[in-house]
């Protein structure tokens, strides 16, 4: 290992690295000398942008399926030393509610569900390793509210209020694996807002391409800085149950820093209440 290699002989896996900030964690990781496994659920995708960072291997894997979930899992062989959690949906100006096969609401079968089933399935993996795991959250989790009685949305759906519940729900997910796993190194992040990934694009598409521009100019992170939090909290000096994220104004852009756990990412019941949900769950 030497400073420019930090992650020279490790193992990474980076969830969503087919695009956007995930892709800039996966190359980052790979110009440190890490070996990355991509998991994608296009394969073709996968395997163009797998193409361009060298060291990478694609593995087919569909949050959306929880057979996917676990026989990606299945595939895995060998101890993970680096994990981000990062692979994400917003389906903004989509008012229907989509349901998985499995049953789950779209984005808490996507954004978390799926998320907490491929760590189940690859726990070992990550002892071996004494992994250390970023979570990718989002300035939503700050008003994301968990609706104990109503967590898939059959009573009121929408979009943000599903994807809001689904950020809060990881980072809470991700504290308490931190707290059930000693040997495991969790750390939160939030890239702050990054306008140009595909996760925007519904929003894009409703404003003309000069005021995009420069909102991205002026507010956002560009996917390669909005992967620096992820990078941060994966870290030697990160803290095990830290949070990153943009030290800009409102925590919208910037390089990372180290944040305070917003107020509801704090309740540690709700924490062990919603473990105890997923472990029904799964
Ligand atoms: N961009 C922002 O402003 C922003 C702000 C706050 C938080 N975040 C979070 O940052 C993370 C990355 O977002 P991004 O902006 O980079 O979005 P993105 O460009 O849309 O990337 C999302 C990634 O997740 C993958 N993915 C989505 N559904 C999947 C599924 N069913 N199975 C497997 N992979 C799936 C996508 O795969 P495909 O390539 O196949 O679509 C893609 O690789 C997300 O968790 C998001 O919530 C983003």
């Amino acid at each position: 290992m030497t400073p420019d290699q930090p992650y020279a002989g490790r193992t990474a896996l980076v969830t969503g690295a087919t695009g956007g900030i995930g892709l800039e964690i996966a190359r980052a990781l790979a110009e440190g000398g890490a070996r990355v496994i991509l998991p994608a659920r296009n394969r073709e995708k996968g395997e163009r942008v797998a193409a361009d960072i060298p060291g990478s291997t694609v593995t087919d894997l569909d949050l959306a399926s929880l057979d996917s979930v676990r026989a990606f899992a299945a595939r895995l062989d060998e101890p993970i030393h680096l994990c981000v959690l990062n692979a994400g949906i917003v389906l903004l100006g989509d008012r229907t509610r989509h349901v998985t096969a499995d049953g789950y609401e779209l984005h808490w079968q996507t954004n978390l569900l799926a998320q907490a089933a491929l760590v189940r399935g690859i726990l070992p993996l990550l002892r071996a390793g004494r992994a250390r795991i970023a979570v990718q959250c989002s300035l939503a989790a700050a008003v994301g509210r968990l609706r104990w009685n109503d967590l898939q949305g059959e009573q009121r759906y929408g979009a943000f209020r599903a994807y809001a519940q689904s950020k809060l729900a990881l980072g809470l997910f991700g504290l308490e694996l931190g707290r059930r796993e000693p040997d495991l190194h969790v750390a939160l992040c939030h890239p702050g807002v990054a306008p140009a990934t595909a996760i925007a694009a519904p929003i894009r598409a409703l404003l003309p391409d000069r005021v995009v521009d420069a909102v991205v100019h002026s507010f956002g992170n560009p996917p390669r800085r909005a992967a620096e939090s992820a990078l941060m909290a994966l870290g030697a000096d990160a803290a095990a149950g830290g949070f990153y994220g943009p030290r800009g104004l409102f925590q919208l852009s910037g390089h990372p820093r180290r944040l305070r756990l917003y107020r509801r990412l704090r309740d540690t019941d709700a924490a062990r209440r919603l473990g105890g949900v997923i472990d029904e769950e799964l």
